[in-house]
Formats: structure tokens, sequence, C-alpha cells
């Protein structure tokens, strides 16, 4: 996936001067971003590129839930990124307050770049044990909201941090592309009904992400074969 994001990056960087991605949160991630801080280091032209995120938990960025407190750690504090080109969620803020401040900031730089016909060149996505991805979950109203760009979002009871802010479905549709990062043998289930769009896999929301140019799914051998054991490896 890391060498997808610098192919990717390099041609947006020729079309258009920048590159924009939209980093998912929780762990999965961790890996790649650690890569592109270290073994493909040298292979990104850091200043034109810009950080979004898809989704943030409404906590301080120092606190262990924060997807952007994540990326700080493993890769923005490692790598000669300009503060300018970081767009992170202000999950300190109040919700709604944090979710506006996000809207505008997504609104004035895609306007100040208003001859495209997408938002985020790429956006990075994981997917839940219950098929949510960013912070859309499963039977929530957001997922029919059609105008804000950004919504705050109540996680489903057990799941916290509790208050999160999202990109809307449509706001995720208008990137170009779109890379699902899904690791692990507990999220098979979901990768199989949903790559083989199986009858109810429109009930995930992850299933619903539909990127302009496409959405590419990379996945390892332990979230694909069910009947992959770690212990005997076939
Ligand atoms: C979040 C993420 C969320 C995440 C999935 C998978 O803020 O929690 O954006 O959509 O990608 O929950 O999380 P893991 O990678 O930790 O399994």
């Amino acid at each position: 996936m890391a060498e997808e994001i610098i192919k990717l990056a390099g041609l947006a960087i020729n079309d258009m001067g920048f590159f924009s991605i939209g980093l998912s949160g929780g762990r999965t991630p961790i890996t790649l971003l650690g890569l592109l801080a270290t073994t493909y280091s040298n292979l990104v032209p850091w200043s034109k590129i810009h950080f979004f995120w898809g989704d943030e938990r409404c906590v301080p960025p120092d606190h262990p839930e924060s997807n952007f407190g994540t990326a700080l750690q493993t890769l923005i504090s490692k790598v000669p990124i300009p503060s300018q080109n970081i767009h992170r969620i202000f999950g300190e803020l109040e919700p709604s307050k944090a979710a506006d401040a996000y809207e505008k900031d997504l609104r004035d730089f895609f306007f100040s770049n208003s001859e495209r016909s997408y938002l985020l060149d790429l956006i990075l996505l994981g997917i839940g044990r219950d098929g949510h991805t960013a912070s859309l979950f499963p039977g929530d109203s957001v997922l029919q909201e059609q105008e804000r760009w950004v919504a705050v979002v109540s996680a489903p009871s057990g799941v916290t941090p509790q208050w999160r802010i999202t990109l809307t479905l449509p706001t995720i549709n208008a990137a170009s592309r779109a890379f699902f990062l899904v690791s692990g043998k507990e999220k098979q289930p979901l990768v199989h009904y949903i790559l083989e769009r199986r009858p109810n896999a429109s009930s995930f929301p992850a299933a619903l992400v539909a990127a302009k140019n496409g959405v590419t799914w990379f996945v390892d051998q332990a979230a694909w074969d069910s009947a992959f054991d770690p212990e005997n490896p076939s």
C-alpha cells in the first residue's frame, strides 16, 4: 500500500502540484505510517502532501485514542511535513465546533482548487468488526446525510470514545480513490460479505464506499482466508 500511495502521490503532484490524502484511524494503519516514515521516507515529496483525516475521536491530540495523535507519533513527527499541510480535526473542541472547523478547512482547501472533479486524491479507510468505516456505523442516520461534508457521531453503546467527528459518505465517495487496509482473522467474514457482494452487504457502511476512480482493498492473509491458521500456515 505504501508503494501504491507513493505512485498516486507522484501522479497527483505532476497533475495538480499537490496530493491530498485522508488518513484512517484505529490501529491497522500504524505499520503503514511507520513504513512511510522510514523505509519509504526518501521517496515522498512531503512538502507537497496535504494530510486530512477520515474521522477523529473527540479527545485531545495527546490522548491515546486520538487518530491524529497516532499519526503524529508514527509519521508526522518523523518527516518534514509543513504544519500548514496538516489538516487535523480538533478533537479537543466541543464536537459541533470541531465538525464546523473541519468542514470549513475542507471547503476552503478544495474550493481554492476548484478545477477538480473530486475532493481528496486518496482516502485510506479501515473497517470495524461491525462493518463501520471512518465513524459511519451501521444504521446511523448520518449515512443519509447529503449536505454536510463533516458530521458529529455518537458511537454505538460500548464503543469508546463515544463522540466522533467523521467525513460523511458523499464526501468520502467524492474522493478520487479509496484504499481499504484490513488485517486480522476477525474481519474475514466482513471482507467476503462485502467483496463477494452478498445480499446484506449494503448494511455495512464500508460496503457503501465508492470513490470516483475506484476502491482498492489491501487485505492480509488472516483477513482473507478463514481457513488460515497462523500456527499451521499452509
Ligand atoms: C476509527 C477508524 C475506524 C477504524 C476501524 C478499524 O477512528 O476508529 O477510523 O473506522 O478504521 O475501526 O480499526 P482497527 O484498525 O483498529 O481495527
